[in-house]
């Protein structure tokens, strides 16, 4: 099964210049927390942000051109998705924006970090209809001003 992680502002936004737009300090935690032990899926981009690949966790890196690394490189999506959306385990897809994109037809869960705040970016989110899923709140904090709640997101079953 995937679920998606994100933390997201006001219109969605992601990530500006191959960087996040956000640095909170609890939501790197709750990223940590929810993810160990799990395998992370992520875009090349999105690998190539990271200084060095996350420990504890299975890093799939999708990509068509190859990448040095990670415990597992993706070519054909479209199979890896066939392959694994049916599984016990829970997989995590953690951006960017393109992935998100892809997997959002096939997460069962979408654990989003909603920042009440903008930013200049240049990679978003993309739009879902919330009516499709039960939303439950994990939790809300305060970042030096900056509020943010930890929301989940479950697909209601029967919706696609
Ligand atoms: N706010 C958040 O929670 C969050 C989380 C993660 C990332 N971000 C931000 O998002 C930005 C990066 O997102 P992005 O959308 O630019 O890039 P991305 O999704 O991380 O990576 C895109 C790359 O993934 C590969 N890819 C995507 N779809 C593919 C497919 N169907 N088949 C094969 N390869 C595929 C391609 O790699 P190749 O070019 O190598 O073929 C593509 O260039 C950064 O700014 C990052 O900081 C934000």
């Amino acid at each position: 099964m995937f679920s998606i992680i994100a933390a997201i502002g006001k219109n969605r936004e992601l990530g500006k210049g191959g960087d996040l737009v956000f640095h909170i300090r609890e939501d790197m935690k709750f990223f940590k927390n929810t993810t160990m032990g799990h395998t992370v899926v992520m875009g090349r981009r999105t690998w190539e942000s990271l200084p060095k690949k996350l420990p504890g966790r299975k890093n799939v890196v999708v990509t068509r051109s190859g990448i040095d690394g990670a415990d597992e490189t993706v070519t054909d999506l479209p199979k890896y998705i066939q392959e694994n959306k049916n599984t016990e385990e829970e997989i995590f897809v953690i951006g960017g924006a393109m992935l998100y994109d892809e997997f959002l037809p096939y997460a069962k869960n979408l654990y989003l970090t909603e920042v009440n705040a903008s930013a200049e970016a240049d990679v978003f989110f993309p739009s879902f209809d919330k009516n499709q899923y039960k939303k439950i709140s994990l939790g809300n904090g305060n970042d030096e001003g900056i509020k943010y709640e930890f929301v989940k997101y479950e697909r209601i079953e029967g919706e696609s």
